[in-house]
């Protein structure tokens, strides 16, 4: 069977993921009893799907260009995809865009060699991205994407297909063809829900009415939101999304790495990244030491808070994880719940924060 869905078995092996520990080896011998990260109750309805409360970001999974993907890490990331789906994780964001060169794709061919290979097949929600590419210009030309991103992951259906952006702003007759395409790989069952991407506002309101007049619920908005990134726009899409019954997926929600406390002005990390954490990094600070503050207290760590903080928002954060450590510890980002005292620290120290992320050039109005 290959389809993006699958049945769980996500209950019934928890690994101490919840844990602030990084350590990811125990004794065989003692395996101690660990509540679940989550509740089945807890999963997230997404239209006909039913998703983890986080789900896991695979851009990095083929980028050599920004975030170094080398081959030889692809046994490490399958360790990752399989814990992930032993603590009940069964939401995965990839793209047909993501892989870099000769690696395009390689994201969505990884995850669709992860599957295969996995134990626990049932349940497993891919939301895959649709490039906006100017040469993309008809519905049959999007439709043609999608079943090359079938093709790769070697599925049936995709869970959420997703227009990775909006040519709005500088193509709006492409724009128009897009949307034909979402419907059209919709009502020929590629895909089981629909979704967007960086759709600001008003252009999101305008996309759902469409979608809606031709019998295709819209059923997830995708974009930057962190507390690096969160300001009107953001906050906008939010309202617009809980009243159009549309759920909120927050990419990037540790700021690229710039949540994790791990790099500072003097520790940049390699490439393109380094140029716009130089930028954005100082005066950080004080948001930094609050989440420190708020980690230390609670036995979590800054990425745990980072991720916990777009969940207290109503959000569904995708963290990339690179290596199982990172992963080990994002997980611990579920099980618990920041009090509204300390997301209210968060958002005075992220609304006092000198810069923010820069928005992504294709989000629209
Ligand atoms: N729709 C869109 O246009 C769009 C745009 C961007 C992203 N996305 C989606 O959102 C996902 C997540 O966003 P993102 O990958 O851009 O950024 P992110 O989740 O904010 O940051 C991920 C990076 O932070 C570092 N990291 C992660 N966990 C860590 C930990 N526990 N401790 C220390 N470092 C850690 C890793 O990089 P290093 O180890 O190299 O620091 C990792 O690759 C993507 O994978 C993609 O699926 C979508």
């Amino acid at each position: 069977m290959a389809s993006s869905t699958l049945t769980p078995s996500c209950f019934g092996s928890f690994a101490a993921a919840a844990s602030n520990k990084t350590s990811y080896s125990s004794p065989a011998a003692f395996k101690p009893l660990k509540l679940p990260l989550f509740w089945p109750w807890q999963k997230v309805k997404m239209g006909p799907l039913s998703v983890s409360p986080m789900g896991f970001g695979t851009w990095a999974w083929g980028n050599q260009l920004l975030w170094g993907y080398q081959e030889s890490m692809d046994s490490e990331l399958q360790h990752i995809f399989n814990l992930a789906v032993d603590n009940g994780i069964n939401l995965f964001d990839t793209a047909d865009s993501y892989g870099t060169g000769r690696l395009n794709g390689q994201s969505e061919k990884l995850l669709g060699k992860f599957i295969r290979q996995s134990q626990v097949k049932n349940d497993i929600v891919i939301a895959t991205k649709f490039a906006a590419y100017p040469w993309r210009l008809t519905p049959a030309q999007f439709v043609k994407a999608c079943q090359g991103s079938l093709e790769r992951m070697q599925i049936e259906k995709i869970g959420i297909g997703q227009l990775h952006w909006s040519t709005a702003n500088y193509a709006p007759l492409q724009e128009m063809a897009l949307w034909d395409g979402l419907v059209a790989m919709y009502d020929k069952g590629l895909v089981q829900a629909v979704g967007v991407s960086n759709y600001g506002p008003k252009q999101l309101v305008r996309i759902h009415d469409y979608l809606k007049d031709r019998g295709v619920p819209l059923c997830t908005a995708q974009v930057q939101f962190s507390l690096l990134s969160i300001g009107d726009d953001q906050l906008e899409i939010k309202k617009i999304c809980d009243s159009l019954g549309i759920r909120l997926i927050a990419y990037s929600p540790l700021g690229l790495g710039m949540l994790t406390g791990k790099y500072s002005p003097s520790k940049l990390p390699s490439g393109p990244r380094g140029l716009l954490f130089r930028q954005t990094l100082p005066g950080l600070e004080p948001l930094l030491t609050t989440l420190g503050d708020i980690a230390e207290k609670r036995r979590k760590t800054i990425p745990q808070v980072a991720i916990n903080w777009c969940i207290s928002k109503g959000t569904i954060p995708i963290p990339g994880a690179k290596t199982l450590k990172q992963a080990q510890e994002n997980l611990g980002a579920l099980g618990w719940n920041l009090t509204q005292e300390e997301l209210n620290l968060l958002d005075d120290g992220a609304r006092e924060s000198p810069r923010k992320m820069i928005q992504n050039i294709f989000q629209t109005r």
